[in-house]
């Protein structure tokens, strides 16, 4: 089968986007492929041919994403997806190197993606570098400890009003979390606080409520309610789309009205795994939560990607990368704040995809030993490492893309 990779021309947009959208069993609308033609970025659009029938699409966002100590550019992969008669014949894996070739030319040293299924990206060089939490919580069990009672005031705002406290919370917050990603007034406009019907699924439409605090926008939630009715009784579910906090306070507060809205017996949200939530409830298990692998990350360019970040000692250690996918990051690293090339004795041993679950501050390389994915080679070099890496915080990806 020979299939050709490229940039659809403007002719060719249309029929690639729907292509895509019949892959995720969705029935676009003219407005609907708009928007994305919007948001879609030309020459980082891709999409795999056999003859003229587009039969694979990859994209990537231009994003610029929070790591620790600064923030880098990475491609957000989006737009995944190969036609059910060209599956498993290489079409993934064509779109996948055109994309990683393409990125590691223009200079974004990382490129990030959610999974559909978490066995598909780890073989292109992708780890889990950023989890979280799905809540599915018991209304019924909510008690806050310690509660110190209701503080502040909680203001439900139209989506339009939503823009301003919503992007000033989230600056506050962006900086300090890696994982987040960059979000001009266009992005949230066209996407969190967009609500086209298609999105509802059978739910409201989006609310907005803005908590603040000392008279300042602290914390937000963007959700909808999904009513249900069960033998006279309410069971409506809340669903979260983002509810965020700058501060304890404010997160409490967030909360406090999630969990108080009527008719519902269940808060569904996304959860950062660094939410005191968890810890300032009565009953922690009735939040429900399970762990999802999360926000993957790969490293296009090591070198860039050691440098952009920021290191917790003064310390060194020396890698061995493998890298079977992007040869050029392949060979011996130097970890730290003189990060670079070496021809230094190498300490550990490992895969690209195992220094990205390390590198936002997931993990470390000692937990990744202990699942015997890092090689220690030299004694001590686990937790000098391990040292190297750690971060005031876990990561965390409010960001749907
Ligand atoms: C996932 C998808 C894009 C894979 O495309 P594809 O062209 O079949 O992938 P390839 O043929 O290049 O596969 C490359 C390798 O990945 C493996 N692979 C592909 N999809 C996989 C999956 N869903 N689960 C596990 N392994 C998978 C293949 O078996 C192959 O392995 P091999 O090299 O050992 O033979 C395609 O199945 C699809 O469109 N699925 C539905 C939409 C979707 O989930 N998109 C991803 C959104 S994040």
């Amino acid at each position: 089968m020979a299939i050709e990779i490229r940039n659809p021309s403007e002719d060719e947009w249309r029929a690639a986007m729907l292509m895509t959208s019949s892959v995720f069993g969705d029935e676009p609308n003219d407005d609907e492929l708009e928007r994305h033609r919007k948001m879609l970025v030309r020459e980082r659009f891709y999409a795999a041919y056999d003859g003229d029938v587009p039969v694979g699409t990859a994209a990537d966002f231009p994003f610029r994403l929070t790591v620790p100590g600064g923030e880098l550019a990475a491609g957000g992969v989006t737009w995944v997806a190969v036609l059910p008669s060209h599956r498993r014949q290489g079409v993934l894996t064509k779109l996948m190197r055109r994309e990683l070739d393409d990125l590691h030319e223009r200079g974004d040293p990382l490129a990030v993606l959610w999974a559909s299924e978490a066995a598909i990206y780890g073989r292109f060089g992708y780890g889990m570098a950023a989890p979280h939490f799905d809540m599915d919580a018991d209304r019924s069990r909510f008690a806050l400890r310690d509660d110190p009672g209701p503080r502040g005031k909680v203001r439900m705002v139209s989506l339009g009003q939503a823009v301003e406290p919503c992007m000033e919370v989230y600056e506050r917050v962006r900086p300090t979390v890696p994982g987040f990603v960059g979000r001009n007034r266009e992005w949230w406009e066209t996407g969190r606080l967009a609500d086209p019907e298609q999105w509802r699924r059978g739910a409201s439409p989006k609310y907005v409520a803005v908590i603040e605090l000392d008279g300042e926008p602290s914390a937000y939630a963007i959700y909808r309610v999904k009513s249900e009715w069960e033998s006279g009784f309410p069971k409506g579910h809340v669903r979260v789309v983002e509810g965020l906090a700058a501060t304890a306070a404010a997160e409490r507060e967030l909360w406090r009205f999630l969990f108080g809205i009527d008719l519902t017996v269940r808060v569904e949200s996304r959860l950062d795994p660094a939410s005191p939530l968890f810890l300032m409830v009565v009953d922690a298990r009735s939040l429900q939560l399970r762990a999802s692998e999360g926000l993957w990350l790969r490293l296009v360019d090591v070198g860039a990607a050691l440098e952009g970040r920021s290191y917790a000692s003064d310390d060194e250690v020396v890698v061995e990368l493998r890298d079977a996918i992007c040869p050029w990051n392949a060979g011996r690293w130097r970890l730290g704040r003189d990060a670079a090339r070496t021809a230094e004795p190498a300490e550990l041993e490992l895969d690209v995809s195992d220094l990205a679950c390390v590198y936002l501050g997931a993990f470390d390389f000692s937990r990744l030993a202990a699942a015997e994915r890092v090689r220690e080679l030299k004694q001590g070099a686990l937790a000098s490492a391990d040292a190297l890496f750690r971060t005031p915080r876990p990561p965390y990806c409010p960001e749907d893309f």
